[in-house]
């Protein structure tokens, strides 16, 4: 007689045994962050290509640089904490949009619209959320287009939906958010003197990067006769 344990014979050892294959909580994170990972790449992609096409057809490159970067398992577990949310692996996919992220430096503001435009055309891209804080810069000063899209990443035997947060800004946007990121963490700012003034300074530093912006662009667009 072989001594496989079957339901009938005892349910409770089996009962064990299945829950030893059930994969812990740490597998299944680490299985949905390579997914997340995935997302990055096709993105990552699909800007590359819209670069290398705009640099046969126009002789320019749009994109600066691309920076990634996946949410660490501390700022995943804080952001489902701070919202009151359950923290199991489909809470992160339902309420977190922010884990595969993408920032996309462009050289001109111009170049951020045609590059979003051509993303979101893409048949295989959904926007979830658009957030336009060039038009609608935040009271502190800060510029960039956000995105939430959806894309498929294609595993060996599905294809699976993942979502993605874009950033894209120029290089004088990035520079400034760099610099406030910088100087709002070093410090809580709040708490300091002269925080009227400080913050005062620092949408007057945003908008001189933004009309630096929009006087290279100008003179591009004069170079180019556009
Ligand atoms: P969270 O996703 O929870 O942060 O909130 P939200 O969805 O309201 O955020 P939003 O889309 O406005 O911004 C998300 C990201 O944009 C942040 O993680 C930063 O990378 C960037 N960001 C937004 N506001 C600022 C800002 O004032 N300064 C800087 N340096 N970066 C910002
Ligand atoms: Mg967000």
């Amino acid at each position: 007689m072989n001594d496989t344990i079957t339901t009938d014979a005892n349910p409770l050892i089996l009962q064990q045994s299945s829950l030893e294959l059930l994969p812990s909580f740490a597998d299944q994170f680490n299985v949905l962050m390579t997914y997340y990972r995935s997302a990055i790449m096709e993105v990552e992609t699909k800007f590359r290509v819209l670069d290398i096409q705009q640099s046969i057809n126009q002789e320019t490159n749009p994109i600066e640089s691309i920076k990634s970067r996946l949410k660490s398992p501390e700022s995943i577990m804080e952001k489902l904490q701070r919202r009151g949310l359950p923290l199991s692996i489909e809470s992160i996919e339902q309420n977190l949009f922010d884990i595969a992220g993408v920032r996309v430096i462009c050289s001109f503001p111009e170049d951020i619209y045609m590059l979003a435009d051509a993303l979101l055309k893409q048949d295989d891209v959904t926007l979830i959320e658009y957030k336009d804080y060039i038009e609608n810069p935040k009271p502190n000063g800060y510029r960039s287009l956000h995105l939430i899209i959806e894309i498929p990443i294609f595993l060996q035997t599905e294809k699976r939906l993942m979502k993605a947060e874009v950033q894209l800004r120029t290089i004088a946007m990035d520079f400034w958010a760099s610099l406030e990121h910088k100087l709002r963490y070093k410090k809580n700012l709040k708490n300091i003197e002269h925080y009227d003034e400080i913050s005062r300074k620092l949408v007057a530093c945003a908008e001189m990067s933004a009309m630096l912006d929009r006087q290279m662009e100008a003179i591009r667009n004069q170079i180019e006769g556009r």
